[in-house]
C-alpha cells in the first residue's frame, strides 16, 4: 500500500502542496498561506483530483478565517474558492460542509475549529479511499482468478495524489497489489495535461507494474483483448447515475462496452451530487485554449498549434450510467440505478 504519501500536508497550523504542475519532472512543495494562495492553488491545478480539491478548499476556508472571521468573511471566502472550479462537486460539498459547522460559532473561534474540521475532513476521505479499495477489490478478485495477471485500464489519475488518501480508482488497484495479485495497469493519457503520466509516476513509487498509453490507444487495446476491466474516478455522480470524469473517459466507457470489458466508476459518496439529476445538468469545465494549443515538456513548454487557433478544451465528459457496470464508494459497489440507497437520513454521517 501507499501509505505515507500524501499531496497536502497539514502540520503545525501551516500548509504545504505537492505542486502536481511540476510532476512527473519535478517534486517541488509549495506554502499555501492565505485563501488567494488556496484558490489559486485549485484553478492552476498545482492541486487537482476531485476530492483533493475539496480538502484544499476547506483548508483554505480555514487560512481565510485567521484574517477574518465575521460571517461576511466566512460567506466571501467560501465563495470565492467555490467560483475556481466548476464540475468536481466536492469543493462545493466540503464548502457547505464547513460553513454549516462554522457558521453557528462565534467569530473567534471560527478560524481554529475550520482547520481541525479540514484536518478531519482530509481524513475522512483517506478513511472513504481506504474502504472504497477494499469494496473494488472484491470486483476485481474473480476477475483476476481467471487470470495470471488482472491488466486494469485507467484514466487521467486518481490515485493519492488526487484524493486525502489511497485513491479513487486506484485504491482497489492498490489493495490488489497489496494482497498478492499480480496487476497490471495500463494508465491513459489525457490530453491536454497530459494526467497519465501522473498516474504512471505515482504507480512506479508504488511499485505497480504499468504501461502508459495515449489516449487514443485504449479502444484498441480493448478490442484486442489486452484488459481485462476499466476503473476510473468521478467528478460528479448525478443522481441517475451519469458520471462526469476527465474528457475521454466516455469513449473508454463506449469502447469497454463495446470489448465486453466490465466499466466500473470509484468515488467517495462526497462526489455524488443528489441535487443534480442527470448529467445534462453538470456544468462542463471549459479550460484556457493555450493548454491544447502548448505541449508540455520537462522544461518548457513548445508550441504545436498557432495562436490564432480555435480550441475546444472540455476538461470533462458525462459517461451515461446504461455503461457503467457499477459505481463503487465508501459504503459498498452499487449499480448506478441504485445511489439512493447509499444514503441513510438515519445515520448522522446520512
Ligand atoms: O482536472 P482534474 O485533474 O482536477 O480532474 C479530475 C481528475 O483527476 C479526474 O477526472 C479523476 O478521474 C477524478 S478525481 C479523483
Amino acid at each position: 500500500m501507499v501509505s505515507g504519501l500524501r499531496p497536502l500536508r497539514a502540520d503545525d497550523g501551516q500548509l504545504l502542496i505537492l505542486d502536481q504542475t511540476q510532476l512527473p519532472y519535478a517534486e517541488e512543495w509549495r506554502w499555501i498561506a492565505t485563501l488567494d494562495d488556496a484558490a489559486r492553488a485549485i484553478r492552476d491545478m498545482q492541486v487537482r483530483g476531485a476530492p483533493l480539491i475539496g480538502i484544499t478548499a476547506a483548508f483554505g476556508l480555514a487560512l481565510a478565517l485567521r484574517v477574518q472571521a465575521s460571517d461576511a468573511a466566512l460567506a466571501a471566502a467560501a465563495a470565492a474558492l467555490a467560483a475556481t472550479r466548476p464540475t468536481a462537486v466536492n469543493l462545493r460539498w466540503a464548502l457547505a460542509r464547513m460553513q454549516a459547522r462554522l457558521a453557528p460559532l462565534p467569530p473567534s473561534m471560527r478560524a481554529d475549529a475550520a482547520w481541525d474540521e479540514a484536518q478531519f475532513l482530509a481524513a475522512e476521505d483517506a478513511a472513504a479511499n481506504r474502504a472504497i479499495g477494499e469494496h473494488g477489490l472484491a470486483l476485481l478478485r474473480p476477475l483476476a482468478e481467471r487470470r495470471g495477471t488482472l491488466r486494469v485500464m485507467t484514466h487521467c489519475n486518481a490515485g493519492w495524489l488526487a484524493t486525502g488518501g489511497y485513491g479513487t480508482a486506484l485504491a482497489p488497484v492498490y489493495a490488489a497489489h497489496a494482497a498478492g495479485i499480480a496487476v497490471h495497469v495500463y494508465a491513459s493519457e489525457t490530453r491536454p495535461r497530459n494526467q497519465g503520466l501522473l498516474t504512471a509516476w505515482e504507480l512506479a513509487r508504488g511499485d505497480v507494474p504499468h504501461t502508459l498509453i495515449a489516449d487514443n490507444a485504449a479502444g484498441h487495446l480493448m478490442r484486442a483483448g489486452k484488459v481485462d476491466v476499466a476503473i476510473v474516478g468521478a467528478d460528479r455522480i448525478a443522481a441517475n447515475g451519469d458520471v462526469a470524469n476527465k474528457i475521454g473517459t466516455y469513449l473508454k466507457a463506449l469502447a469497454a462496452r463495446e470489448a465486453g470489458i466490465p466499466f466500473y466508476v470509484a468515488a467517495p459518496r462526497s462526489t455524488i451530487d443528489r441535487d443534480c439529476p442527470s448529467g445534462e445538468a453538470i456544468p462542463i469545465e471549459e479550460r484556457d485554449g493555450e493548454e491544447l494549443r502548448l505541449v508540455r515538456g520537462a522544461f518548457a513548454y513548445a508550441r504545436v498549434a498557432e495562436r490564432r487557433t480555435r480550441v475546444a478544451n472540455p476538461a470533462f465528459d458525462v459517461t451515461p450510467a446504461a455503461l457503467v457496470g457499477a459505481i463503487v464508494t465508501e459504503r459498498g459497489a452499487v449499480p448506478p440505478g441504485e445511489l439512493a440507497g447509499l444514503f441513510d437520513p438515519a445515520r448522522r454521517d446520512g
